[in-house]
Protein backbone atom coordinates (compact mmCIF):
# COMPACT_ATOMS: atom_id res chain seq x y z
CA UNK A 1 0.00 0.00 0.00
CA UNK A 2 1.68 3.70 -0.77
CA UNK A 3 0.02 6.16 1.35
CA UNK A 4 1.12 10.07 0.63
CA UNK A 5 2.05 11.80 4.53
CA UNK A 6 0.75 15.37 3.91
CA UNK A 7 4.03 16.53 5.38
CA UNK A 8 6.57 18.38 4.49
CA UNK A 9 8.63 18.05 8.46
CA UNK A 10 11.29 15.71 7.93
CA UNK A 11 11.45 15.07 11.66
CA UNK A 12 7.86 13.48 11.55
CA UNK A 13 8.63 11.85 8.71
CA UNK A 14 11.26 10.03 10.23
CA UNK A 15 9.02 9.36 12.96
CA UNK A 16 6.51 7.79 11.30
CA UNK A 17 8.55 5.96 8.79
CA UNK A 18 9.58 4.18 11.88
CA UNK A 19 6.29 2.90 12.93
CA UNK A 20 4.94 1.07 9.61
CA UNK A 21 5.55 -2.52 8.80
CA UNK A 22 7.26 -2.86 4.92
CA UNK A 23 3.52 -3.00 3.67
CA UNK A 24 2.84 0.39 3.61
CA UNK A 25 5.29 2.87 2.01
CA UNK A 26 5.02 6.30 3.23
CA UNK A 27 5.73 8.77 0.38
CA UNK A 28 6.25 12.58 1.12
CA UNK A 29 5.21 15.91 -0.06
CA UNK A 30 8.17 16.46 -2.12
CA UNK A 31 7.94 13.03 -3.63
CA UNK A 32 4.83 13.66 -5.44
CA UNK A 33 6.42 17.29 -6.34
CA UNK A 34 3.21 18.67 -4.08
CA UNK A 35 5.33 21.69 -2.97
CA UNK A 36 2.86 24.55 -1.69
CA UNK A 37 1.87 25.77 1.52
CA UNK A 38 -1.21 24.30 3.65
CA UNK A 39 -3.29 26.65 5.34
CA UNK A 40 -4.06 25.63 8.44
CA UNK A 41 -7.77 27.39 9.06
CA UNK A 42 -9.44 25.15 10.81
CA UNK A 43 -10.27 25.65 14.52
CA UNK A 44 -9.47 22.29 16.14
CA UNK A 45 -6.57 19.49 15.47
CA UNK A 46 -9.13 16.97 13.96
CA UNK A 47 -10.60 19.83 11.15
CA UNK A 48 -7.00 21.17 10.46
CA UNK A 49 -5.57 17.59 10.23
CA UNK A 50 -8.67 16.28 7.41
CA UNK A 51 -8.14 19.86 5.70
CA UNK A 52 -5.04 18.75 5.03
CA UNK A 53 -5.30 14.95 3.94
CA UNK A 54 -8.50 16.27 2.04
CA UNK A 55 -6.65 19.24 0.02
CA UNK A 56 -3.58 16.44 -0.57
CA UNK A 57 -5.88 13.93 -1.73
CA UNK A 58 -7.73 16.60 -4.47
CA UNK A 59 -4.07 17.53 -5.92
CA UNK A 60 -3.20 14.42 -6.48
CA UNK A 61 -6.49 13.23 -8.40
CA UNK A 62 -6.34 16.32 -10.21
CA UNK A 63 -2.61 15.08 -10.70
CA UNK A 64 -3.78 12.06 -12.04
CA UNK A 65 -1.73 9.91 -9.57
CA UNK A 66 -4.55 8.42 -7.53
CA UNK A 67 -4.30 5.00 -9.96
CA UNK A 68 -0.88 4.76 -7.84
CA UNK A 69 -1.30 6.22 -4.62
CA UNK A 70 -3.87 4.68 -2.46
CA UNK A 71 -4.40 7.67 -0.02
CA UNK A 72 -3.40 10.21 2.15
CA UNK A 73 -2.86 11.06 5.83
CA UNK A 74 -2.08 14.24 7.65
CA UNK A 75 -1.52 14.97 11.30
CA UNK A 76 -2.46 18.19 13.50
CA UNK A 77 -0.16 18.19 16.69
CA UNK A 78 -1.08 20.88 19.75
CA UNK A 79 0.53 21.24 22.95
CA UNK A 80 -2.37 21.82 25.42
CA UNK A 81 -1.27 23.92 28.85
CA UNK A 82 -3.50 23.15 31.74
CA UNK A 83 -3.02 26.20 33.51
CA UNK A 84 -3.42 28.17 30.01
CA UNK A 85 -6.93 27.00 29.87
CA UNK A 86 -5.45 24.31 26.70
CA UNK A 87 -3.63 26.96 25.09
CA UNK A 88 -1.46 27.28 23.37
CA UNK A 89 -3.81 24.05 21.41
CA UNK A 90 -4.44 24.57 18.02
CA UNK A 91 -2.16 27.32 17.44
CA UNK A 92 0.66 25.78 18.88
CA UNK A 93 2.71 26.30 15.33
CA UNK A 94 1.67 30.54 15.42
CA UNK A 95 1.93 30.69 19.41
CA UNK A 96 4.46 33.70 19.24
CA UNK A 97 4.45 35.02 15.41
CA UNK A 98 2.88 33.68 12.28
CA UNK A 99 5.75 32.62 10.96
CA UNK A 100 6.07 29.31 12.86
CA UNK A 101 9.04 30.30 14.79
CA UNK A 102 9.71 27.36 17.28
CA UNK A 103 12.62 29.27 19.00
CA UNK A 104 10.06 32.39 19.58
CA UNK A 105 6.90 30.15 20.61
CA UNK A 106 9.35 28.22 23.36
CA UNK A 107 10.09 31.54 25.12
CA UNK A 108 6.62 32.85 24.86
CA UNK A 109 5.72 29.52 26.84
CA UNK A 110 8.27 29.98 29.49
CA UNK A 111 7.48 33.46 29.93
CA UNK A 112 3.10 32.71 30.39
CA UNK A 113 4.39 29.86 32.48
CA UNK A 114 6.63 31.80 34.84
CA UNK A 115 5.51 31.19 38.05
CA UNK A 116 3.47 28.93 37.48
CA UNK A 117 3.08 26.14 39.41
CA UNK A 118 0.81 24.01 37.98
CA UNK A 119 3.34 22.64 34.62
CA UNK A 120 0.74 19.49 33.64
CA UNK A 121 0.08 19.76 29.86
CA UNK A 122 -0.56 17.56 27.35
CA UNK A 123 0.41 16.77 23.26
CA UNK A 124 -2.59 15.32 21.20
CA UNK A 125 -2.24 14.72 17.62
CA UNK A 126 -5.24 14.46 15.17
CA UNK A 127 -4.21 11.93 12.20
CA UNK A 128 -6.98 11.89 9.52
CA UNK A 129 -6.73 9.39 6.72
CA UNK A 130 -8.20 9.09 3.25
CA UNK A 131 -8.63 5.90 1.69
CA UNK A 132 -10.66 4.49 -0.60
CA UNK A 133 -13.22 7.78 -0.86
CA UNK A 134 -13.51 7.60 3.36
CA UNK A 135 -12.28 9.33 5.85
CA UNK A 136 -11.29 8.25 9.20
CA UNK A 137 -9.61 9.61 12.31
CA UNK A 138 -7.10 8.90 15.08
CA UNK A 139 -6.10 10.33 18.34
CA UNK A 140 -3.14 9.95 20.22
CA UNK A 141 -2.56 11.57 23.67
CA UNK A 142 0.68 12.11 25.63
CA UNK A 143 0.23 13.93 29.43
CA UNK A 144 3.56 14.97 30.77
CA UNK A 145 5.07 18.55 32.57
CA UNK A 146 6.24 21.89 30.99
CA UNK A 147 10.05 21.98 32.44
CA UNK A 148 11.22 25.64 33.17
CA UNK A 149 14.08 26.02 30.93
CA UNK A 150 15.03 24.15 27.85
CA UNK A 151 16.65 20.90 28.42
CA UNK A 152 18.48 18.24 25.68
CA UNK A 153 19.21 19.18 21.56
CA UNK A 154 17.14 16.58 19.76
CA UNK A 155 13.57 16.30 18.49
CA UNK A 156 12.00 19.25 17.36
CA UNK A 157 9.53 22.18 18.00
CA UNK A 158 8.42 22.01 22.10
CA UNK A 159 10.30 19.19 22.81
CA UNK A 160 13.24 20.69 24.82
CA UNK A 161 10.03 21.34 26.82
CA UNK A 162 8.63 18.56 27.57
CA UNK A 163 8.91 15.86 29.72
CA UNK A 164 7.03 13.11 29.42
CA UNK A 165 4.50 11.76 32.44
CA UNK A 166 6.96 9.80 34.59
CA UNK A 167 10.11 10.47 33.31
CA UNK A 168 12.95 12.69 33.79
CA UNK A 169 14.33 13.77 30.81
CA UNK A 170 12.50 16.17 28.00
CA UNK A 171 11.74 14.47 24.38
CA UNK A 172 14.41 16.13 23.13
CA UNK A 173 16.77 14.51 25.49
CA UNK A 174 15.68 10.77 24.08
CA UNK A 175 16.38 9.23 20.97
CA UNK A 176 13.93 9.16 18.46
CA UNK A 177 12.61 5.18 19.01
CA UNK A 178 12.41 6.27 22.76
CA UNK A 179 10.35 9.62 21.92
CA UNK A 180 8.06 7.59 19.05
CA UNK A 181 7.29 4.83 21.89
CA UNK A 182 4.91 7.04 23.92
CA UNK A 183 4.93 10.36 22.40
CA UNK A 184 1.22 11.75 21.05
CA UNK A 185 2.48 10.88 17.14
CA UNK A 186 3.31 7.50 17.76
CA UNK A 187 0.31 6.26 19.64
CA UNK A 188 -1.84 7.85 16.81
CA UNK A 189 0.01 6.38 13.89
CA UNK A 190 0.25 2.97 15.12
CA UNK A 191 -3.58 3.36 15.42
CA UNK A 192 -3.82 4.06 11.81
CA UNK A 193 -1.06 1.12 11.13
CA UNK A 194 -3.26 -1.38 13.51
CA UNK A 195 -6.20 0.09 11.38
CA UNK A 196 -4.25 -0.54 7.96
CA UNK A 197 -3.56 -3.78 8.65
CA UNK A 198 -6.43 -5.07 8.76
CA UNK A 199 -7.03 -4.03 5.08
CA UNK A 200 -3.91 -5.18 3.67
P1 LIG B 1 1.92 20.92 13.38
O1 LIG B 1 1.23 19.65 13.76
O2 LIG B 1 3.06 20.64 12.44
O3 LIG B 1 0.98 21.96 12.89
O4 LIG B 1 2.64 21.45 14.68
C1 LIG B 1 2.08 22.40 15.55
C2 LIG B 1 3.17 22.93 16.46
O5 LIG B 1 3.51 21.95 17.42
C3 LIG B 1 4.48 23.34 15.79
O6 LIG B 1 4.99 24.45 16.50
C4 LIG B 1 5.37 22.16 15.97
O7 LIG B 1 6.74 22.53 16.03
C5 LIG B 1 4.88 21.63 17.31
N1 LIG B 1 4.98 20.17 17.34
C6 LIG B 1 4.34 19.28 16.56
N2 LIG B 1 4.70 18.03 16.88
C7 LIG B 1 5.59 18.15 17.90
C8 LIG B 1 6.33 17.20 18.64
O8 LIG B 1 6.27 15.98 18.44
N3 LIG B 1 7.14 17.71 19.59
C9 LIG B 1 7.25 19.03 19.86
N4 LIG B 1 6.60 19.96 19.18
C10 LIG B 1 5.76 19.52 18.20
Amino acid sequence: MKLVFASNNKHKLDEVRQIFSTDVEVISLQEISFLQEIDEIGETLEENSALKAQEVWNWIKNHKLSSVIDGVFADDTGLEVDALGGEPGVRSARYATDGHDDEANKRLLLERMSGVENRAAQFRTAVALILDGKEYLFEGVVRGAIAAEQHGEGGFGYDPLFFPEGGDRTFAEMSGEEKNAISHRGRAVRKLAEFLQEKI
